[in-house]
């Protein structure tokens, strides 16, 4: 099976109108999207803040539903990976430099019951991930510098990708591979073929007019790259 075949749409709700958030999630899970994206910034590990685990638990008890795939951005993650864990989240990413123990952080979130994934900022090589690769649901290449929505993609993380595609399939698991940062239309049937098959979109979709169309043209490219 080609890693696109099963291709995900992850927006980030980083970019959806913060004072109408529930109609927002409601609206672009509607429009096909397949999981929320959850960015957490704290001022800290990153120069900007966003959301927290009351912000996820408010749209639960609003009876969302949907997967929520919570990209920590925060140093130290450790307590923020028990509190998101209990706010709902499905899936929490955390970057390796945010957290002292790596791999007790990724047993941390996998004893919560929640899938564990490993970020990659643009910067970061490739093999954090080789003595880790069994404790890990997903990876997320970076293809901006975390901190802001709107950021221009960098064109190198296709390499990245590449490398990564051949070590999870290498690998034999059953490993997600996301791709982060100025994800638009018109660059995404690119990181698909570089082997990515989780799609993170904040500007391409609630920057958008219509998040329907949007999310439609996104699949319409994956495919055309998807053997
Ligand atoms: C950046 C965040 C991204 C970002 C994506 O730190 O992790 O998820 O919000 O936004 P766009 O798609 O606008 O680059
Ligand atoms: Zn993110």
């Amino acid at each position: 099976m080609s890693p696109t075949s099963n291709a995900l749409i992850a927006p980030s709700i980083l970019a959806a109108d913060f004072a109408r958030l529930g109609d927002e999630v409601r609206t672009v899970l509607q429009s096909g999207a397949d999981w929320i994206h959850f960015d957490v910034m704290d001022n800290h590990y990153v120069p900007n803040l966003s959301i927290g685990p009351l912000v996820l638990q408010a749209l639960r008890k609003a009876e969302i539903e949907a997967f929520v795939d919570v990209h920590l951005m925060v140093e130290p993650a450790e307590r923020l990976i028990d509190d998101f864990a209990a706010a709902g989240a499905n899936l929490i990413s955390i970057h390796p430099d945010s957290v002292r123990h790596v791999d007790r952080a990724l047993s941390q979130i996998r004893e919560h019951g929640c899938q564990a994934g490993l970020v990659l900022n643009p910067a970061t090589p490739v093999e954090v991930i080789d003595w880790v690769i069994d404790k890990v649901d997903l990876i997320l290449v970076m293809s901006v510098n975390p901190g802001f929505g709107g950021q221009a993609f960098i064109p190198a993380m296709l390499n990245k990708l590449k490398v990564l595609r051949k070590r999870i399939d290498d690998s034999g698991r059953t490993i997600r591979l996301e791709i982060d940062g100025g994800i638009k239309v018109n660059n995404i049937a690119a990181a698909a073929a570089a082997g990515a098959d989780t799609f993170v979109a904040g500007s391409a979709i609630f920057g958008s007019a219509d998040y329907a169309a949007t999310i439609s043209q996104m699949r319409a490219e994956i495919a055309r790259v998807s053997g």
